[in-house]
C-alpha cells in the first residue's frame, strides 16, 4: 500500500448499520453505528402494502427475519410481528420514520438512503421517501442523502428536492451494458460497486462528480480508497474502517 494521501477525506459510512456485527438494519445496528466517530449510516427503503415506509433490503423478509413473504404485500402490522434481531435481542422492523428519529439523537451523523428500485410500486417509493423527509423537516438538510440504482428516482429527487444530495449507483452489470458510463440523469454523485471502481478507475471523480462505493469489508481495500480518493465508502465493518485508517494515517491528519 502506497502512502494516505493528506488530502483525502474518505467518509465512512455504515452499511445497513453496523450490520458486520448486529442484524442488517435493526435499531441495534444503527444505534451501535451511530455511536462511533464516523460520517453516518446507509439503509434501504421499502413500500408495505399499506404504503409505510420500512428500512429494508430485500423484498421478501425470508433471509432476515423469522417470518416469510413479499414485503410489498404485507401491512405494516404484520411485518412489526416478525423478529429481524436474534433470540436474546428481538428487534422489529424499523420505519424510515423510527429511524430518522434515531437519527436525530446524534445531528452531526448523515444518512444515506437507498430508495428501492424496481417494486410494483414504481416511483411511489421516492415520492413516500420525500414525503417522510418533509414531514421530519428534513427535505434539504444536508445530512441527508439519496441514492439509488434508478435514474428515475434521482432525477425525480432533483427536481422535487434539489438541496439533497444524489447519488447513482451503478448496477453490477452496468460495466457490461453501459461500458460508456452514459447518464441519463445528474446527480452529485456515482456509485459504483468497488470492484467496478477498481475495474474502471476513470469512475473516480467522475465527471467531476462525488465518488462513493461499496462495499468496503477488508483493510487493504479500505485504503485503496483512502488513497484514491474516493468521497464516501459504505462499509459493513465500520470498526474496522476506524482501526485501518488509525493505523494507515501515521500521523497524517483528516483521513476518515
Ligand atoms: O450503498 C449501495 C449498496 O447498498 C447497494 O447494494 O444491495 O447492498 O443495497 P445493496
Ligand atoms: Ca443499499
Amino acid at each position: 500500500m502506497g502512502v494516505v494521501d493528506k488530502r483525502v477525506q474518505t467518509q465512512i459510512i455504515a452499511h445497513r448499520g453496523f450490520s458486520g456485527l448486529y442484524p442488517e438494519h435493526t435499531q441495534r445496528a444503527f444505534e451501535e453505528a451511530l455511536k462511533l466517530p464516523i460520517h453516518g449510516i446507509e439503509c434501504d427503503v421499502r413500500l408495505t402494502r399499506d404504503g409505510k415506509l420500512v428500512v429494508f433490503h430485500d423484498a421478501t423478509v425470508n433471509r432476515t427475519t423469522n417470518g416469510r413473504g413479499r414485503v410489498a404485500t404485507m401491512d405494516y402490522r404484520d411485518l412489526r410481528e416478525f423478529n429481524s434481531g436474534t433470540e436474546d435481542d428481538p428487534q422489529h422492523i424499523l420505519l424510515l420514520d423510527e429511524l430518522l428519529e434515531l437519527l436525530s439523537d446524534y445531528p452531526d451523523k448523515h444518512i444515506y438512503i437507498e430508495t428501492k428500485h424496481p417494486t410494483r410500486f414504481g416511483p411511489e417509493v421516492d415520492e413516500q421517501t420525500l414525503r417522510v423527509l418533509r414531514y421530519n423537516r428534513l427535505q434539504d438538510s444536508e445530512r441527508v442523502h439519496v441514492v439509488s440504482f434508478s435514474h428515475s428516482a434521482v432525477r425525480y429527487f432533483a427536481k422535487q428536492a434539489p438541496e439533497l444530495e444524489t447519488y447513482y449507483l451503478f448496477h453490477l452489470r452496468e460495466r457490461t451494458w453501459n461500458p460508456g458510463n452514459t447518464m441519463l440523469s445528474k446527480p452529485f454523485g456515482v456509485g459504483p460497486a468497488l470492484s467496478h471502481l477498481q475495474s474502471k478507475q476513470e469512475l473516480l471523480g467522475f465527471k467531476g462528480l462525488k465518488t462513493y462505493t461499496w462495499t468496503v469489508n477488508t483493510p487493504r481495500e479500505m485504503l485503496w480508497c483512502a488513497e484514491n480518493g474516493v468521497d464516501v465508502m459504505a462499509t459493513d465493518l465500520p470498526n474496522l474502517a476506524l482501526d485501518t485508517f488509525e493505523r494507515g494515517r501515521g500521523g497524517v491528519d483528516g483521513v476518515r
